[in-house]
């Protein structure tokens, strides 16, 4: 994929110690103005670079930054991971992925940004960022199984991100399908999204956004939203957190590939929000009341009415007045 010329710069900076604005701009084939720009732009974000007159720039820390560099030193991965294309600002990771699976990237390729302007979320939802402040990344997988299985990826991330959390010495639950809560406040949230050839996968993209180093949401967010430094008060390094997350979801993954999901029903279970509490969940058709009492080996939810079990394979649990 085409770099944008910030991150041209940014990754110079990062090839060498001391680098100069001519040889950035001869190396890049652009002007000097054009690096000066890039340079501003960079500092904006949080980067601290030094300037010499005589020597040039000189990437001195790049803060708590998402940089392949800074992932993959934590990586203990086979797959994924091991391809990273990082954006210092995207709209969406999605959008990338999507691009980048129609090109036949390798599977478990991840896209990762630091700061996503128009981040989307299920039903359509936006997905809001603070600069510097989550984690937004989207990994591209190529399962070749049936298409109707590919929803229990959504699953399967939540129980890899939960027990990433708990790892980090974070207690977090899984609202079905898709959301991570700490202390009944939404912590990350899970988009996957797929491109299908007639009826074959060609690629699922799961989309994960975790609030990581937020110290406050606005008034509206306030009361369903958190962030693991506001939960735990320490400020976890994102791209170790990245890492983590892909370190506990590949063999997970193999292990659905071969096995199937009914295996990893348990731990999901032991993750799960509300779990034999009375929740409300809406349908297309309707709104229902009943008790939670788990899922069953396809991933669909259960829930006991006064009719008996139910299934759903699709509806959402209500906690709050979405916006
Ligand atoms: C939700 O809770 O509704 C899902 C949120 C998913 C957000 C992530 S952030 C990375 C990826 N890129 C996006 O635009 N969305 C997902």
């Amino acid at each position: 994929m085409e770099k944008s010329t910030r991150d041209r710069v940014l990754h110079a900076l990062m090839q060498t110690d001391w680098i100069s604005g001519q040889e950035l701009a001869d190396h890049l084939n652009i002007s000097r103005t054009a690096i000066w720009k890039q340079i501003a732009a960079l500092k904006e974000a949080g980067y601290i670079i030094e300037a010499n007159k005589k020597t040039g720039y000189h990437l001195a820390d790049q803060g708590d930054r998402l940089t392949p560099l800074a992932i993959q030193q934590h990586l203990r991965t086979q797959a994924l991971g091991q391809q990273i294309i990082h954006l210092e600002q995207t709209e969406t990771t999605q959008r990338i992925a999507h691009e980048q699976a129609q090109q036949a990237v390798n599977e478990g390729s991840l896209i990762v940004c630091d700061f996503q302007t128009g981040g989307r979320g299920q039903l359509g939802r936006t997905w809001y960022e603070t600069r510097g402040a989550g984690i937004a990344m989207s990994l591209i997988l190529r399962p070749a199984t049936p298409l109707h299985q590919a929803g229990q990826l959504t699953l399967l991330a939540g129980i890899a991100l939960a027990e990433t959390f708990r790892t980090l010495d974070v207690p977090a639950t899984i609202k079905w399908p898709n959301d991570l809560l700490i202390g009944g406040r939404k912590v990350a949230g899970i988009l996957t999204e797929m491109q299908t050839e007639a009826d074959r996968i060609n690629s699922v993209i799961i989309g994960i956004g975790i609030n990581v180093h937020h110290e406050q949401f606005s008034e509206v967010l306030a009361d369903r939203a958190t962030s693991l430094k506001i939960a735990t008060g320490k400020s976890i390094a994102r791209a170790e957190i990245v890492a983590l997350f892909l370190n506990t979801f590949e063999p997970m993954y193999r292990k659905w590939l071969t096995d199937g999901f009914a295996s990893f029903v348990p731990a999901w279970e032991r993750h799960a929000d509300r779990l034999n509490d009375l929740v409300t969940l809406r349908t297309r058709q309707e709104t229902v009341t009943g008790i939670l009492r788990g899922i069953r080996t396809d991933g669909t939810l259960q829930i006991e009415t006064e009719t008996g079990l139910t299934t759903f394979h699709s509806a959402e649990l209500i906690y709050w007045t979405e916006m």
